[in-house]
C-alpha cells in the first residue's frame, strides 16, 4: 500500500480541488496520507479534513519556522489535538538553520518542549531538520525520543548519518529528491537505508518528483519516489510499497 507520510495539501493551494487531489492519489494507488500542522492557526482545518475523510490523517506541531506562533497555549491546543484518534504524530517539529540561525536556542528549546509532549501523550515525531543534523540527533537521543517513534522526514543527511538514525530505531522518509538526477546522497541513502525502516513521502506542493519536476507536487506522485527507490535497490515496487506502507501503518498505527 503506498501511503503518503507527509503531505501539505491543507495549504490554500489545493483548497477548491481537495476532492480531486485525493481521488487522483486513489488512482494512483496512494491510500492513504498524512497532513502534518506547521502552526497552530491551521490545526482546525486538519482536524476537519480528517474527519471529513476516512484516508486522511493529520499531525499538529510547530514547525521551526513558525516559532513566533509558539505560546502557552499553543502547547496546550497541540496537546488536547494529539489526543484526537485520527491524529496521528506530532509534527512538524525540529530545526531549521538554513533560513534562520538568529534563534537557534529558542528553537531547540521548543522542539524538545515539543517532543515531551508527544511522547507525554504516546505518539510519534515527524521531524524537520534541514541543516542542523548534529543538534537534532543530540535532541532526539537524549529525550529517548525513539521511544514513541520517530520520522527524519525529508532526510537530507549522508548515507553515514541515515545509518546512525537507523541504530537509534529512527524512520528515514524519502521525497521527490531521490528522483532527482544529481541526487547522489539521496539515492546512496536509498539503498542503504533497510526497507524495514524506509517511510514515503512528497511533502507536497514542494519537491515534485521527476517527471513532473518543477510543477506542483501531490501525494500521487509519492508513486514516482516508490518506483525510483525501486529502480535503486533493485527491487519490484510491489514490494516497496508493500513495505513502506505496513511500516506507515505499523508506526502511526492506521
Ligand atoms: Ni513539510
Amino acid at each position: 500500500m503506498l501511503i503518503d507520510t507527509h503531505t501539505h495539501i491543507d495549504m490554500e493551494n489545493f483548497k477548491d480541488r481537495f476532492d480531486e487531489v485525493i481521488q487522483t492519489a486513489k488512482e494512483y494507488g496512494v491510500e492513504k496520507v498524512v497532513i502534518p500542522g506547521v502552526e497552530p492557526a491551521g490545526f482546525a482545518r486538519i482536524v476537519e479534513l480528517c474527519e471529513n475523510y476516512a484516508n486522511v490523517y493529520g499531525a499538529v506541531g510547530v514547525h521551526p519556522e513558525e516559532l513566533n506562533s509558539y505560546s502557552e497555549e499553543a502547547e496546550e491546543q497541540i496537546k488536547q489535538y494529539l489526543k484526537h484518534p485520527k491524529i496521528v504524530a506530532l509534527g512538524e517539529v525540529g530545526l531549521d538553520y538554513y533560513w534562520d540561525k538568529s534563534q537557534i536556542e529558542k528553537q531547540k528549546e521548543i522542539f524538545e518542549r515539543q517532543i515531551l509532549i508527544a511522547k507525554e501523550v504516546g505518539k510519534p515525531i515527524l521531524v524537520h531538520d534541514r541543516e542542523a543534523h548534529q543538534d537534532s540527533f543530540e535532541i532526539l537521543k537524549r529525550t529517548k525520543a525513539a521511544d514513541v517513534g520517530v520520522v527524519m522526514h525529508c532526510f537530507s543527511g549522508s548515507p553515514e548519518f541515515a545509518m546512525e538514525c537507523v541504530k537509534e530505531g529512527f524512520y528515514i522518509a524519502l521525497g521527490g529528491v531521490v528522483t532527482f538526477k544529481n541526487a547522489k546522497k539521496a539515492k546512496e541513502v536509498a539503498k542503504i537505508v533497510p526497507l524495514e525502516k524506509l517511510l514515503l513521502e512528497t511533502d507536497a506542493p514542494y519537491m515534485t518528483p521527476v517527471p513532473f519536476r518543477g510543477k506542483e507536487n501531490q501525494p500521487a506522485y509519492v508513486k514516482f519516489v516508490a518506483q525510483e527507490i525501486a529502480d535503486i535497490r533493485g527491487i519490484s515496487f510491489e514490494e516497496v510499497a508493500e513495505v513502506t506502507g505496513a511500516n506507515a501503518q505499523k508506526l502511526l498505527k492506521i
